[in-house]
């Protein structure tokens, strides 16, 4: 068997577009990642009806170098982050509110402590083959319980668009397509439709996990469109994949707000092959894509 090797040094998954490179690790002769139009943030696809680039929020007025939740308009349920990590993380608190970070509007520094997301990747990831997943990410290095690990960007889509592209997959296709719900007090839904199929970031490399070590959460920074952010639910080691669960839960409990659902119904159920000891066997799927297009409205 031929020995392990790096991919050429200098190789970077994010071909430069991130602010740390993203390492492959394939083995001698494998075939790398299908073409890939590398993106570190959404980008606007078919049916969508918000632009994610466009600036929605008008910004804070803080000329303070770091916002603090008694004067700022961006924190108005308070800090969103300590020392960079998601508050309260596996509390009932914590992902039931929306996070909102300062954005390029607002009036605090570079260095206000409420720019997490924004900041792009923190830790060195390497993209590598696994056994029978296919490809997956790792982290090269140690992660503490809370950190920002990196975004699941893509093309955001419309309903139906999303709806079409599920239609075109083969059972032996990986899906990437996401859908996630946002739950509001006023019992209204926003739903987000995003697809790394072919323009996306490293995120679209992330496998399912029943015992995951990230958590989605949406975070809004300039745009209503929300980020998918991933942060880490316990301290991760170096070499350790990184895995979320595809359903939005978090240890076997439904999300009250941001659940997530990809969409893996195939013509038959998807073994799950996480190995952990909760394992459902089955990938988790989101019928609600498979519904005849005339039952929701347009777009
Ligand atoms: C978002 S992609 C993840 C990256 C993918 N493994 C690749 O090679 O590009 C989702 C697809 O990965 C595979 N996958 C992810 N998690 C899995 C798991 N726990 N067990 C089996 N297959 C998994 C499935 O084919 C799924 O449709
Ligand atoms: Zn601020
Ligand atoms: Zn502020
Ligand atoms: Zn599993």
């Amino acid at each position: 068997m031929a020995a392990p090797a790096r991919s050429p040094a200098g190789w970077d998954v994010s071909r430069g577009l991130e602010n740390l490179p993203v390492g492959l690790w394939s083995q001698r002769g494998e075939q790398e990642p299908g073409p890939l139009q590398y993106t570190p943030e959404h980008v606007m696809g078919p049916g969508a009806d918000i632009d994610p680039t466009e600036i929605a929020f008008p910004g804070c007025l803080c000329r303070t170098t770091s916002c603090l939740p008694s004067d700022c308009s961006c924190l108005p349920r308070g800090l969103n982050y300590d020392h960079s990590c998601l508050k309260d993380m596996g509390s009932e608190n914590s992902y039931g509110r929306p996070i909102y970070e300062c954005n390029v509007m607002c009036r605090c520094s570079e260095e206000c402590k409420n720019r997490v997301v924004q900041k792009g990747l923190q830790f060195h990831l390497e993209v590598f083959k696994t056994d029978k997943k296919g490809w997956g990410l790792r982290t090269l290095e140690s992660i503490p319980k809370g950190r920002f690990v990196c975004e699941y960007a893509g093309e955001i889509l419309g309903f139906s668009e999303a709806c079409r592209r599920m239609k075109l997959q083969t059972t032996d296709d990986s899906n990437y397509i996401l859908a996630v719900r946002e739950h509001l007090h006023s019992g209204q839904v926003i739903e987000t439709f995003v697809d790394p199929t072919w323009i996306g970031n490293v995120g679209r490399f992330l496998n399912h996990s029943c015992e995951p070590n990230l958590l989605m959460v949406p975070v809004r920074i300039d745009s209503l469109v929300p980020k998918l952010a991933l942060f880490a639910t316990q301290d991760i080691l170096p070499g350790e994949e990184l895995a979320y669960d595809y359903s939005g839960r978090f240890h076997n409990r439904v999300e009250s707000h941001g659940d997530q659902d990809a969409l893996y119904k195939d013509k038959a159920n998807k073994p799950c092959y996480c190995g952990t000891k909760s394992c459902a066997i089955f990938l988790p799927y989101d019928s609600s894509l498979y519904c005849p297009l005339e039952n929701k409205s347009t777009n």
